[in-house]
C-alpha cells in the first residue's frame, strides 16, 4: 500500500490535487468517507486544533476513533491539520504534546503552523516537529506566509490583500525554509484565504478568492516539494484547476462542507439529514468543483512510483 507521502507526490506529478476535508463535527466523517468511496476518488480527512476546541469534533482521539470505524485506506487517510504555535487568538500553544498524541493515535501526516512567527522561529519549530514525525515515518506539512481568515476580524479587505500581495509567501524564504526544515509539503499564501470561523461571521458566504499563479509557479520551482492550498472553499474554479498544474498537490476544504451540515442541523434538528447534506456537498466538490471523481486509480496505482 502506498504511503501518504507517495500518494501526494503522485498527485503532484499527475497534476491532480488530493482534497483534504475538515471535520469540525464527528458525524461529518462518515458521509465524507462514503462520498469519496462512491466517487472512486481519494482524499484526506483532517482535523485542525481549532475544530476540536471551538467546534464539536471533541479531541484528536475522538476523531481518530470515528475515522478508523469507517476507514478504507485505499480511499482515505487521516491528517492532522493546523496545530498553530500562536493560535488565531494570539495565544501560545504547547504544540509538541499534540504531535506526540497524534502519532500515537495513527494520524498519517501532520501540520505544524508556525506562520505567525518570524521566519527563523518558524524554521526552528518546524524542524523540531519534522524530527519527531520523521522518526515515526510521518510526513510534515508546514506553512509560510499569512493565510488570513481564522482571526476574529479581517485585517484588510480581500481586494487590498490580493492587489498588494500582503502576506503572500516569499519565494526566497520558501527556498530557505524547505532546505532548513526538511518539511514534506508547504502551505502557501497566494491569494487564498480561510473561511471565517468567528461567531457572527462563520455563516457568511465566503468571498470568491483568486490566486496569483505566477507566484505559485515560482514557489513550486524554488521549494521543489508538493504545495498545499488552504482555504479551498469558494476559490475561483479556473484558478483552482490551474493551481494543480503549478505545484498544488493538496487542497483543504472546510467551510464548503461545514456550512451545509450546520444549516441542515439547524433547519431539521436531524443529524442524519445534516450528514446527507455533507454527503451531497462532498459529491459535488469531488465531481464538479475539483473534478477528481473516478481518478483514484490514476493517483494510487498507475506508472512508476515517484521518489
Ligand atoms: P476553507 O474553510 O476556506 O475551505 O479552508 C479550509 C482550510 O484551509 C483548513 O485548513
Amino acid at each position: 500500500m502506498l504511503s501518504i507521502s507517495q500518494i501526494v507526490r503522485r498527485a503532484l506529478v499527475m497534476q491532480l490535487a488530493v482534497p483534504a476535508f475538515n471535520v469540525p463535527y464527528l458525524p461529518m466523517i462518515e458521509p465524507v468517507i462514503q462520498a469519496v468511496i462512491d466517487q472512486d476518488s481519494f482524499a484526506l480527512v483532517e482535523v485542525a486544533r481549532l475544530e476540536w476546541r471551538k467546534f464539536e469534533s471533541q479531541s484528536l482521539a475522538a476523531v481518530a476513533t470515528e475515522f478508523y470505524r469507517h476507514n478504507q485506506p485505499e480511499y482515505v487517510r487521516l491528517h492532522l491539520d493546523h496545530v498553530p504555535v500562536i493560535d488565531e487568538d494570539n495565544l501560545r500553544v504547547d504544540f509538541m504534546p499534540i504531535f506526540e498524541e497524534a502519532l500515537g493515535l495513527g494520524y498519517e501526516s501532520v501540520m505544524i503552523d508556525g506562520s505567525r512567527l518570524p521566519l527563523a522561529e518558524n524554521i526552528q519549530v518546524t524542524r523540531q516537529v519534522v524530527e519527531l514525525a520523521h522518526e515515526a515515518g510521518c510526513p510534515v506539512e508546514a506553512e509560510l506566509g499569512a493565510i488570513m481568515g481564522h482571526e476574529a476580524a479581517p485585517l484588510l479587505s480581500y481586494e487590498e490583500l490580493f492587489t498588494t500581495g500582503r502576506g503572500f509567501t516569499n519565494v526566497e524564504e520558501a527556498r530557505l525554509f524547505v532546505q532548513e526544515t526538511g518539511c514534506d509539503w508547504l502551505s502557501v499564501a497566494i491569494g487564498n484565504i480561510h473561511g471565517a470561523i468567528a461567531a457572527g461571521r462563520k455563516d457568511q458566504k465566503k468571498i470568491e478568492a483568486r490566486l496569483n499563479i505566477e507566484r505559485l509557479d515560482q514557489l513550486s520551482r524554488a521549494s521543489q516539494i508538493p504545495l498545499v492550498l488552504h482555504g479551498g472553499s469558494g476559490i475561483q474554479q479556473a484558478a483552482l484547476m490551474e493551481s494543480t498544474r503549478h505545484g498544488i498537490a493538496k487542497i483543504n476544504v472546510a467551510t464548503e462542507i461545514r456550512q451545509p451540515y450546520e444549516t441542515a442541523l439547524k433547519d431539521t434538528g436531524s443529524i442524519p439529514q445534516a450528514q446527507q447534506a455533507v454527503y451531497d456537498r462532498t459529491i459535488w466538490i469531488l465531481q464538479a468543483f475539483l473534478g477528481i471523481a473516478g481518478k483514484r486509480e490514476k493517483i494510487l496505482s498507475t506508472g512508476p512510483v515517484p521518489l
